[in-house]
């Protein structure tokens, strides 16, 4: 946000955040890597010279995001994985390895979400989006935080994605509300039992993007 000298202002933006090359070298894990927001973070991981696995339950729209993030240039490798198995993110995290050499930052974006009034809720639709989102986030830290705590390995960093109303709670998504605050919980008690060990745990709480997976499910009819 620039100021004019009358006092005015207007926001450009001429520059990138990072510099070209910033994550050269680097990789980068993406849940939900091939949608949305995901895929987002996925091309600009790739812009700045990471190189990135994206993954999901869907092989095929991963395989079809990569081809088309990869068609001028950067390493992407696709790994289908349920978040909610522990022992397929642990498959995840090893074929990554074997991919790549090894993982320097896991992208915990994966999310499952619907609207509804909570009184019509089972406990099984309750259950299902907190082990997407919370248990789903908690098997990906465990995995690639003790890989990297047991193999002395440093410099790594997790970034979780919650949303604004991980603080304040919010009517019609009360599991996803839920969920991202224990989520949001985590980030933050990790982010000093884990600092010891060079792992940096961070979130960022986007507000609303119209995106497919989001607007198809959250969108009440035709308001
Ligand atoms: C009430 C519902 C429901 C709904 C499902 N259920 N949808 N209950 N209202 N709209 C119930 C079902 O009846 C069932 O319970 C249980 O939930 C499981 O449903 P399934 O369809 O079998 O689940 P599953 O196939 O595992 O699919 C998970 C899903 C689906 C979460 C329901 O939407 C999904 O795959 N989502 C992934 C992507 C996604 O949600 N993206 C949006 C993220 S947006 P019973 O008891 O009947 O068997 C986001 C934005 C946050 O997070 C911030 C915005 C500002
Ligand atoms: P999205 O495109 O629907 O992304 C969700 C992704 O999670 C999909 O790629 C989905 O792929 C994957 N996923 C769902 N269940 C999974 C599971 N069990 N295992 C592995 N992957 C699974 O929605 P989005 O809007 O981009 O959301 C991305 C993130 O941003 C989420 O954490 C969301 O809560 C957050 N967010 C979004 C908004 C918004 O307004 N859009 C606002 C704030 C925060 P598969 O179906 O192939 O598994």
């Amino acid at each position: 946000i620039f100021g004019n000298i009358n006092g005015t202002m207007s926001m450009e933006n001429k520059e990138p955040m990072l510099r070209d090359g910033a994550l050269k070298d680097k990789v980068v894990v993406i849940t939900g890597g091939g949608t949305g927001l995901g895929r987002g973070m996925a091309e600009h991981c790739l812009r700045l010279g990471a190189k990135v696995c994206i993954t999901s339950r869907k092989q095929e729209v991963l395989d079809k995001a990569a081809k088309e993030m990869t068609a001028n240039d950067g390493e992407v490798f696709t790994f289908s994985c349920d978040v909610r198995d522990a022992e397929q993110v642990e498959k995840l995290r090893t074929a990554t390895i074997e991919r790549f050499g090894k993982v320097d930052a896991l992208v915990n974006n994966a999310a499952g979400n619907f609207i509804s009034p909570t009184e019509r809720l089972s406990s099984k639709a309750f259950q299902t989006v907190i082990d997407i989102v919370l248990m789903g986030t908690v098997n990906c830290t465990l995995a690639f935080g003790k890989g990297w705590i047991a193999d002395k390995q440093k410099d790594k960093t997790i970034l979780n994605i919650v949303t604004t109303y991980a603080w304040t709670g919010s009517g019609y998504v009360v599991p996803s509300a839920c969920a991202k605050a224990g989520v949001l919980a985590m980030t933050r008690s990790l982010a000093v039992e884990w600092g010891k060990y060079g792992i940096r745990c961070n979130a960022v709480a986007p507000g609303p993007f119209p995106t497919k997976g989001a607007w198809s499910r959250l969108l009440p009819g035709e308001m």
